[in-house]
């Protein structure tokens, strides 16, 4: 049996399941609300004989995708794609988000921004006024993490935001590692008071490879509800 919380991610992910139609390329999100998704698009090309190319966002999801039928192709095969859909750790009311929560920020903001249409699926609760209560991940290379480290640090201090810990992912007690090998770094901000402002300073150092802040790339959210509606905000 599902939680109420899952059950919320899986009506926005079966919501955002009918906006994918026969013959497109489409982008899959990593996490848990993806998983939703991916199930339901299987489940349509069993069921209605719906056929599609998916991009994964992760080697997680290139894996699900694959046990369910779907045919699996990576960006640079298929060029554009026509929706790109994927889960979001917040979003506030501009639909700018925090992701990479699961770690794959960097796949899911090159995969999404190659999309006409991104499309955030997730619970209410994942709704926020402001970002930054969820610490924001970013995607560093491994060669020179402290020095990389200290300069996300002063970059930071200038910046408007309630906390300023910075903390480096953990997995089992060893350096979480992403699909291209290398490290997150987990910002405790609390609040974000000018995402853009932070999300340029954090590209300018160097060993920043991406952060999570994906801001003017969602164009819907879909926020489920644990008894099975779906709000669509565009
Ligand atoms: C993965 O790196 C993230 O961006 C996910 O999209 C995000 O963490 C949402 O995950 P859940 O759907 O499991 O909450």
């Amino acid at each position: 049996t599902l939680s109420s919380s899952d059950l919320a991610k899986r009506a926005s992910a079966l919501k955002a399941a009918e906006f994918v139609e026969s013959g497109m390329k489409v982008g899959l999100g990593t996490g848990s609300t993806a998983a939703f998704l991916v199930r339901r698009l299987g489940e349509r090309m069993r069921e209605e004989g719906l056929r599609i190319v998916g991009v994964p966002t992760s080697a997680q999801t290139a894996r699900l995708a694959r046990e369910e039928g779907i045919e699996v192709a990576t960006l640079e095969e298929t060029g554009r794609l026509d929706i790109c859909i994927d889960g979001a750790d917040e979003a506030d009311p501009r639909l700018n988000l925090i992701k990479g929560g699961g770690g794959a920020l960097l796949w899911e903001k090159i995969v999404a921004t190659a999309a006409d249409r991104v499309v955030v699926i997730a619970d209410a609760g994942k709704r926020v006024p402001v970002l930054g209560a969820f610490p924001l991940p970013v995607e560093v290379i491994p060669f020179g993490l402290s020095s990389t480290r200290r300069l996300i640090e002063e970059a930071i201090a200038g910046l408007d935001v309630d906390g300023r810990r910075v903390e480096l992912r953990l997995r089992d007690g060893q350096p979480f590692v992403t699909d291209e090998g290398n490290r997150i770094l987990d910002l405790h901000l609390g609040r974000i008071g000018d995402p853009l402002a932070l999300a340029l300073r954090l590209n300018q150092i160097p060993g920043v490879v991406e952060n999570g802040l994906f801001l003017g790339i969602a164009d819907t959210l879909v926020i489920g509800h644990a008894d099975g509606r779906a709000e669509v905000v565009d």
